[in-house]
This record gives structure tokens, C-alpha cells and sequence, in this order.
């Protein structure tokens, strides 16, 4: 769906609703990431971007303490008072806002009653962070509207801390990040042990990326993120025990780990050794995008997922599939599984004007394989959260 469109249609639900027009108009992004997967909460680098696919949020504050937000697409509302208390809510899209809003009120900020009513162009479930695009979005219109003056870094991780205590996902910073600071045309290389950040044009000349959505959906409480979370912090402990110059995994080499092997134990090294890797696979994939070296991104891209799937172990069959079928298409440089895993999206590496061919190729393949429809993606590298004008 086209941004007018999704920002009409909220529009007019918002009027529908509440009787008047909303105030005012928020958009906050979906994400995609170049390569850094699972390495956000590992001291590593990320690269990700905002895309134009958003959660469009139509707003307005109310005289009064009372509160209503309607999630459009659920066909589901909650309403209640800004003074409450706010704790986990038993339907799950609650709880993203809910965690904001339990953020914001530990920091004591003065609230008032809203109205809003929010509806997404991101699909759900598919690795594009749909989820970090409503706490994003949440943060940065109740800080726009009550003036709050929080930073962008301030709201990414509220958005995340969301996450944490209402959602129960104990993701790292990248989604919310992304989904804050991003800008057209730009990826973001983000140092995620001290959060700063560089923008680098993400301009792949003949290239474009294509995300293949496998509509197999992941939630990462039910899959094994937090999992992966507890197996890599017994292996930094033990890594810093062993080598008093280890701090975090950035400071790790390849060697320590493979010393460690047999005491670490194969699944713990197996995790460890993937860190080690991509932590420096993104600085080379930076480099390479800065030089327009993009067959050395799509090899590193590709070498990211073998890491995924074989060694951190978050992919599923349906997208080694995709990630497997693209290897005969002349025009693909690289695929990898994109972000939480256990589902979702791979991200593609191809040459433009060749996406149609290889969709029609691969969702046959796919299809015959798995009974599924793949859902193809061409996406653009848009601006983060921000207030709409007209
Ligand atoms: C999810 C999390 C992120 C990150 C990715 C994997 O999207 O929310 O913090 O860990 O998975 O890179």
C-alpha cells in the first residue's frame, strides 16, 4: 500500500471514530538490514535502514485523562485512563505501546489524554520490524505532542526497553534505531556498544536488494531469541575468564574461540565463532560499499548466512530455501536470511531490472516446494519516524 493511501485510510478511520480529523500525523518505518544480524546485542556493528513502509499513527489530545487507541488493522481497541497504572496487557499489540508508555511515566513526564487510531504498511512477522516501527512511533508522537524533549537515542531505547518488560523479547537496539534515525538513501552503520552512528549512501549503482518474504511467520518469543541471548552470554563469560584483554566480543578473535572450543562445548563455540565472524564481516561490507565493491558484499552477504543457518542456527528450511534457489540466478550477488530469523524475509543482492524474472522463478520453486506464495518486496530507503506534513 502507497503512503497516501495508508496515511488516507488512518485518516479517515481516525475521523470515523472520534468525529473529527486528527491533529496531526505520524510515520514511523520498517527496517531492513545490509548485513550485522544478531550481533546488535553482542557489542557488534549493524547496517541497517529505514524503508518506505510504515505505521502510520493519526493523533490527538484530549482535554481530558481519558485514553483510546485503535489498532485499525486488528479491529481491536483499548481504552483507559492516563493515570492509571500501566502493566501487561493480555492482547499483545498493547504491550508495545504500553511499555512506552510505562517508560515514559517512570521518567514522570506529564501525560494527557489521546486519541489514536494507527494502521501499517509493515507486514507483521516478516523481519521488518512492524513492532519497533509502533513503539517508535508512539514515542516520537507523545514527545512531539506533550513535549517531551527526548532525543532520538532516548526514544530508540525506550522503544526497546518496551520491548524488554512488556513484550518479553530481549532484543537489542538495532530495530528501534533504524526505525528512529534512518534517512533516504542512507544505511546506517551503527556501533552498537557505544551507539554512534554513520550514515553511508546506500547506492548499489546496477544493484538493488529484493526481500523475498518466505510468509512463514516468526515470533520471537516463542522462537529461540532470547535463547540465543542466554547462549552467548555463557560464552562471553567464559571468554573474558580465559583472556583477561576480552571486554566483549569485540574485542574477541577467532583464534580465542577455536582455543575454547572443546570447553565451550560445539553449540556454545558454534554461536560464538558466527559473532566473532560477522562483527568483522560488517566493517567489510562497509568498506565494500563504500569502494562499490558489491560482489564482495553479496559474498559477504551470503557468508553471512551460511553463518546464520549453520553456526547461530536462526534460519528455517523455507528460507534456506530461498537463500539456496537464488545461488543459480546469474543476477543475484549475495542472499542472506534477514533479521530475527525463524522466518520472515531474505534480503537479495540483484541486478536491476532482473527482480521480476527471478520473483517469477523462485515463487514457483518455492511453491512447488512448499505449498506457500512468496511475497516479494522491492523497497526503498527512506527517512526515519517523523511527523507528517502535507
Ligand atoms: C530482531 C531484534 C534485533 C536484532 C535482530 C537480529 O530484529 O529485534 O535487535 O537482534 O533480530 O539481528
Amino acid at each position: 500500500m502507497s503512503k497516501k493511501k495508508l496515511i488516507q485510510h488512518t485518516s479517515e478511520h481516525f475521523e470515523k471514530m472520534f468525529q473529527h480529523p486528527p491533529q496531526t500525523i505520524f510515520l514511523s518505518p520498517g527496517r531492513i538490514n545490509i548485513i550485522g544480524e544478531h550481533i546488535d546485542y553482542n557489542d557488534g556493528f549493524v547496517l541497517p535502514a529505514a524503508i518506505n513502509k510504515y505505521v502510520c499513527l493519526a493523533f490527538s489530545v484530549k482535554e481530558t485523562s481519558e485514553c483510546t487507541i485503535i489498532a485499525k488493522d486488528l479491529n481491536s481497541e483499548v481504552k483507559f485512563d492516563i493515570h492509571e497504572n500501566v502493566v501487561p496487557h493480555k492482547k499483545m499489540w498493547v504491550n508495545y505501546i504500553f511499555g512506552v508508555l510505562h517508560q515514559l511515566k517512570i521518567r514522570q513526564f506529564p501525560l494527557k489524554g489521546f486519541n489514536v487510531v494507527f494502521s501499517s504498511s509493515i507486514p507483521i512477522g516478516a523481519g521488518l520490524s512492524s513492532s519497533a516501527a509502533v513503539e517508535c512511533g508512539f514515542a516520537y508522537a507523545l514527545n512531539t505532542m506533550f513535549d517531551l524533549g527526548l532525543s532520538k537515542k532516548e526514544m530508540a531505547l525506550i522503544g526497546q526497553k518496551s520491548e524488554h518488560t512488556f513484550v518479553g523479547v530481549n532484543c537489542g537496539i538495532m530495530d528501534q534505531f533504524a526505525s528512529v534515525f534512518g534517512k533516504k538513501n542512507k544505511a546506517i552503520k551503527l556501533d552498537c556498544t557505544t551507539l554512534a552512528y554513520e550514515y553511508h549512501n546506500a547506492d548499489f549503482k546496477k544493484y538493488s536488494l529484493l526481500l523475498l518474504d518466505s510468509n512463514v511467520k516468526h515470533t520471537h518469543l516463542t522462537s529461540g531469541y532470547n535463547v540465543r541471548r542466554h547462549e552467548v552470554e555463557q560464552g562471553i563469560t567464559l571468554l573474558k575468564k580465559h583472556f583477561t584483554e576480552v571486554k566483549t566480543f569485540r574485542n574477541c578473535t577467532e583464534a580465542m574461540v577455536d582455543a575454547l572450543r572443546s570447553e565451550l562445548g560445539e553449540t556454545i563455540y558454534k554461536r560464538c565463532h558466527f559473532v566473532v565472524k560477522e562483527i568483522q564481516r560488517v566493517q567489510d561490507a562497509v568498506q565494500a560499499m563504500e569502494a562499490s565493491d558489491f560482489k564482495k558484499l553479496g559474498t559477504l552477504m551470503s557468508e553471512t548466512h551460511e553463518g546464520l543457518s549453520k553456526e547461530y542456527e536462526v534460519s528455517c528450511d523455507e528460507i534456506d530455501f530461498l537463500v539456496d534457489a537464488v545461488q543459480n540466478e546469474k543476477t543475484v550477488l549475495g542472499a542472506r536470511m534477514m533479521g530475527g530469523g525463524f522466518g520472515g524475509c531474505s534480503i537479495n543482492l540483484v541486478e536491476k531490472g532482473s527482480e521480476d524474472a527471478i520473483i517469477e522463478r523462485i515463487s514457483k520453486l518455492y511453491r512447488n516446494q512448499f505449498g506457500i506464495e512468496l511475497k516479494p518486496y522491492k523497497i526503498k530507503i527512506s527517512k526515519g519516524t517523523s511527523r507528517y506534513k502535507k
